[in-house]
């Protein structure tokens, strides 16, 4: 099974990426995480591209290809995977066409997450993380069982510092621009599955399965 979710920042890709990982025991590949991890670990990289993730703009699409051939190739991708934040440019997506092709393989179905805007900031405005596991919070919607810890792991919950109103309506509207073309690129190829992003976490995931045919 080899997925992409798509949909615009806090449209609730990574909480959806994470599920979809576990039902079909595939891995969870977030450009996000893996370019947040890079900048916390002061890596070359990390210092490269830490300005363009604070003020909310794309990272050079050549790094992030980068990383995620490395990842496909690398990583433990024999049973496909699940792509989250990524494509998120024609150039990225015709890259990725030309790994996988190169490999002979292709993406099985990209899934369009539909949200709307002030959704988006609700949500991405009360959305915590944890700094030992990853897990991922809402303040209203998805709060963890303790005061400001992780239920999975008791770690401390954190705020991204791109999640601030002014930088979250900067990452939509840069999303409009150079995302959203993604769409009809997929739905040319006959890839793509809208689903509706608004609803509760479990009922979303049962939409996603049930247009996936499982
Ligand atoms: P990235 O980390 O990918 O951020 P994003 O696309 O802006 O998306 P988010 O992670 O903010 O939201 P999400 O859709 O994952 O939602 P979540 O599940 O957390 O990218 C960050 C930056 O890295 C970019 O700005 C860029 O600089 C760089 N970057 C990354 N990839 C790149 C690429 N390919 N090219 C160039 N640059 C790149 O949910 C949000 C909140 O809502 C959570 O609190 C959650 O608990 C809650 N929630 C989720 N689902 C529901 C629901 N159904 N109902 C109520 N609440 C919900
Ligand atoms: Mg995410
Ligand atoms: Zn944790």
């Amino acid at each position: 099974m080899r997925i992409i979710i798509l949909g615009p920042p806090g449209a609730g890709k990574g909480t959806q990426a994470k599920l979809l990982s576990s039902h079909y025991g595939i891995p969870h590949i977030s450009t996000g995480d893996i370019i947040r991890e890079e900048i916390k670990r002061n890596t070359v990289l990390g210092v490269k591209i830490r300005g363009y993730v604070e003020r909310g703009e794309l990272v050079p699409d050549e790094d992030v290809i980068e990383i995620v051939k490395e990842k496909i190739l690398l990583g433990n991708c024999g049973r496909g995977f699940v792509l989250d934040g990524f494509p998120r440019t024609i150039i990225q997506a015709k890259a990725l066409d030309h790994i996988l092709s190169g490999m002979g393989l292709r993406i099985d179905a990209v899934i369009n997450l539909v949200v709307n805007e002030e959704e988006l900031v609700r949500r991405i405005s009360g959305r915590r993380i944890c700094r030992s596991c990853g897990a991922t919070y809402h303040l209203l919607f998805n709060p963890p069982e303790k005061d400001l810890k992780c239920s999975v792991c008791g770690g401390e919950l954190y705020q991204r510092i791109d999640d601030m109103e002014e930088t979250v309506r900067r990452r939509v509207r840069i999303y409009n621009i150079e995302t959203k073309p993604l769409i009809g690129y997929y739905e040319e190829k006959g890839l793509l599955i809208n689903v509706n992003g608004v609803g509760d976490i479990n009922s979303v995931f049962s939409e996603i399965l049930r247009k996936l045919g499982s």
